[in-house]
């Protein structure tokens, strides 16, 4: 097979086009020919040598991507060769073979093409675990998502938006607070210009923050709490560490979870795909929420489709088309 690897560690120009043998599924397991990959800036770690795959996983990078079922692997049931698919992984998806743990396998919705489909897994399963499943936004609750207009944060906006919350995400510049409320936003905040913890803070305060930057804004976003707030961090884009006030914490009954996915079990993530499936797949299948893709690149330019996540010069995702 063909896929992109990383011979050395860098920038974007180290992302090789390279010959590798196929992937074997084991016991349990799905080969996927691979139709679409697609970027997440822990890639652009993963490129730069700040960020190793977990143990057993592929060298090469790609957390996510859709395809065809080729080949089953023993005790696999449920899904027939031929199958389209996505599917959330724990690297590899920038090949044109891939091997991935059939629980971590969901159906290409109707209505979503086969290669807008790969830009899913990743932003559904990591919105729909931390948003819902760990901080249990309820309607009518204030939510805040920090980069609103990510891939992260294009997903969050629209699923928390129907779901019937109160949506106020950052944006970094005008066209992308434009981009953000036509998705469902109330209200974009500037973070360059204005001050989230103002805005918010003036609507009652979040009873949920989605944060991707860490230190950086660990004593803004207790700040911005509501009573009984829930901050959960999945980005460290702004360090990792920094000093928690438990006395404002406790003052307002606060929580502050982090998590990340790629690291968890492959039941744990078969868990939260199958709670994806039940909670975000029927959304995507009437078009109330869409897969927000930026553009799309042949895999062969992946160091262009970095340069572009690097820069953050996209809305939503940008993919990788393979086949
Ligand atoms: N823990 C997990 O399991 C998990 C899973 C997936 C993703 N993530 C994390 O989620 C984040 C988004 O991932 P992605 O792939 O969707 O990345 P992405 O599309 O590259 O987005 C990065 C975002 O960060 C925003 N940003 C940068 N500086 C900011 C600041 N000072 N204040 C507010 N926003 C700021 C950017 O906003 P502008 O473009 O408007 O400047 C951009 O929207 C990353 O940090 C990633 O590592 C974590």
């Amino acid at each position: 097979m063909q896929a992109i690897t990383l011979p050395s560690y860098g920038g974007p120009e180290v992302l090789t086009l390279t010959e590798l043998d196929d992937p074997v599924p084991g016991p349990g397991e799905v080969l996927l020919d691979v139709a679409a990959t697609a970027v997440n800036r822990a890639d652009l770690l993963q490129r730069q040598g700040f960020y190793a795959p977990p143990p057993g996983a592929p060298a090469h990078p790609g957390l996510e991507c859709s395809g065809t079922v080729a080949e089953l692997g023993e005790g696999v049931a449920g899904w027939e060769v031929g199958d389209q698919v996505c599917a959330l992984l724990t690297g590899g998806g920038y090949a044109t073979k891939v091997a991935v743990p059939a629980g971590q396998l969901l159906p290409v919705p109707a209505g979503v093409s086969l290669v807008e489909a790969a830009a899913l897994p990743e932003v559904a399963c990591t919105v729909w675990s931390n948003v819902f499943m760990r901080a249990d936004l309820q309607p009518g609750e204030v939510f805040l998502v920090h980069g609103g207009s990510s891939g992260i944060g294009t997903m969050a906006v629209q699923l928390a938006n129907h779901l019937g919350a109160r949506v106020f995400a950052t944006v970094g510049s005008p066209a992308k607070a434009e981009r953000v409320v036509a998705l469902g936003a109330e209200r974009a905040v500037l973070y360059r210009s204005e001050d989230f913890v103002e805005v918010v803070r003036a609507e009652g305060g979040a009873d949920v923050v989605l944060d991707v930057i860490g230190a950086k804004y660990l004593a803004r976003n207790v700040e911005v709490l509501a009573d009984g707030g829930r901050l959960v961090v999945i980005g460290l884009q702004g360090g990792a560490k920094a000093e928690l006030d438990l006395g404002a914490l406790l003052a307002k009954r606060g929580s502050v979870h982090a998590t990340a996915l790629r690291s968890r079990s492959a039941s744990s993530k078969a868990q939260i795909v199958q709670a994806v499936l039940a909670g975000v797949w029927p959304l995507l299948e009437t078009g109330e929420v869409r897969p927000v893709v930026d553009r799309v690149l042949p895999l062969a330019q992946a160091g262009e489709a970095h340069r572009v996540v690097e820069e953050s010069g996209h809305v939503g995702k940008v993919v990788l088309q393979v086949a």
